[in-house]
């Protein structure tokens, strides 16, 4: 038999220097491609050409890279989701960053491992923890993780309340009669409901406790919720704060809730995605006060604190209690050692779900460093100011109307007599401004979330501009229709 042929085995280039260049051409249309945002459309649908490429055959043989990045280029790149835009408003997305894209293509360089082992990169993951630790007012004993969002943050925090409640055998025995309950406003994101499902404890076992006029979770109707569970033999284990609704950004009484999931013995998370990381600005941080007091708390960076996809934060105050929820104990193929690269104390994957992790930190290391926590405030600040600006140009608008109040960066509005959701999918067709819809008390309103960077008081102008002639042509196309 011959020996393997090295060169044919491995998928280095041939020549260093070709793909260098090539390379350079790639970061440099990127750049251009950011720098020049605002001179393309927001959005536009995919081309159904280039959507059927995309169901081409399994490619056996490969190509050259410059025909892949052309064709990224030509068909990928140009019909993005428009996130980064500045007048992308939808749902709750950030724009990411320069800094955060050059520091991704420096994570998938490295390519490491983040579920264990002694490396640097694990170290740079504990830093940001313990900056984002002291950051929030949780003890230097607190444990933290990167995960893909809040999403599965809030599914880790709900796992360790759980334990917490009914002992770690339910890791091995399973969810029987639970006989406890959670607590969350019924503003509550839906990702709370599912990992009342996927813990098996079942949706049924939360209380989604009605909202004050402001959207923020209701203490009198929460205390009566939990009296009649306890009442009824029910343990209360979970209270849940919104740091921010995803619906409106309605901003929970953390310090509330925090006393009240004291007096019932339950643990208090915190679901921060939206604006936990309002505390670095000034507008934000005093309506924020309790979250220092939180068992747990999920956040995200990809949204205010502009980092590119995906990153998200679970950080936990009881690190014993973190990792009894997901330790693996002792698989002898994860074993750690005393020494040699199975060393190293602090294993992701006895943290959460995940074994093999990418570098998430990575970006946010970067972020942190170069741009400085005082610089992601202002633009936070600058969001929420941007947001107020935008409820007051409606408010000062007779033919629209405020449908939510405004505490954060979200803005719920409609053009009054008119349809919402037929106004908003104009406006992402047109690709100027880009906002979202959802249902308020059984109305459809239209949804501006400012979170990115970029957005400016220009795009704000527009989206109302846009707004209301969209607004006029439908009253006249209406009154035509009647006569
Ligand atoms: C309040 C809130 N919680 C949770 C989530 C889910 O976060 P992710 O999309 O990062 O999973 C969101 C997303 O918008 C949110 O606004």
């Amino acid at each position: 038999m011959s020996p393997p042929d090295r060169q044919a085995a491995s998928l280095d280039p041939d020549n260093w220097e070709d793909l260098r260049a090539q390379g350079h051409r790639m970061l440099d249309d990127m750049v251009d491609n950011l720098r020049t945002l605002r001179e393309r459309p927001l959005w536009q649908a995919p081309m159904p050409e280039a959507r059927a490429r995309y169901r081409a055959p399994l490619p056996r043989a490969g190509g050259r890279l410059e025909d892949a990045h052309a064709q990224f280029m030509a068909e990928v790149a140009a019909y993005g989701s428009g996130n980064r835009h500045p007048g992308f408003m939808g749902w709750v997305q950030g724009g990411g960053t320069a800094v955060g894209m050059l520091a991704e293509m420096l994570a998938g360089g490295l390519d490491a491992n983040l579920g264990g082992r002694d490396h640097m990169p694990i170290e740079v993951e504990r830093q940001v923890v313990a900056w984002m630790a002291e950051l929030f007012g949780f003890p230097t004993s607190a444990s933290g993780i990167f995960l893909t969002g809040t999403s599965t943050a809030n599914l880790c925090a709900v796992m360790i309340a759980r334990d917490r409640a009914l002992g770690v055998e339910v890791r091995a025995e399973g969810v029987r009669d639970p006989g406890i309950a959670a607590y969350a406003s019924r503003a509550v994101h839906a990702c709370i409901v599912r990992a009342m499902d996927m813990t098996g404890l079942g949706t049924d076992r939360l209380r989604l406790i009605e909202t004050d006029a402001d959207g923020r979770i209701s203490l009198p109707a929460l205390e009566r919720a939990i009296a009649a569970d306890r009442a009824a033999g029910i343990k209360p284990f979970l209270v849940v704060g919104s740091a921010g609704t995803v619906d409106i950004g309605a901003l929970d009484d953390l310090a509330g809730l925090a006393d009240i999931a004291a007096g019932a013995g339950a643990t208090f998370h915190v679901d921060g995605a939206l604006g936990a990381l309002g505390v670095l600005a000034p507008q934000v941080a005093p309506r924020l006060k309790g979250i220092e007091r939180a068992d747990s708390l999920a956040l995200d960076f990809h949204k205010l604190g502009q980092a590119p996809y995906d990153a998200g934060l679970l950080l936990v105050r009881d690190a014993a209690a973190h990792k009894r929820t997901f330790s693996y104990g002792d698989a002898p193929y994860l074993r750690h050692a005393e020494r040699g690269l199975a060393g190293g104390e602090w294993w992701p994957c006895d943290y959460g779900p995940d074994l093999s992790r990418s570098f998430r930190a990575l970006k946010v290391w970067f972020m942190l460093k170069t741009y400085g926590l005082d610089a992601l405030g202002g633009v936070i600040g600058r969001a929420c100011d941007l947001a107020r600006a935008l409820a007051a140009r409606v408010e000062a608008a007779p033919e629209l109307e405020l449908m939510a109040p405004v505490a954060l960066n979200i803005v719920c509005f409609g053009y009054r007599g008119g349809d919402n959701a037929a106004i908003a999918a104009d406006l992402q067709e047109a690709g100027r401004v880009a906002p979202s819809t959802t249902t308020l008390s059984g109305r459809t309103a239209i949804r501006a979330a400012i979170v990115n960077h970029r957005t400016g008081i220009e795009d704000i102008e527009a989206l109302v501009e846009g707004v209301l002639a969209l607004g006029r042509g439908q009253s006249r196309t209406g009154e035509a229709g009647a006569r």
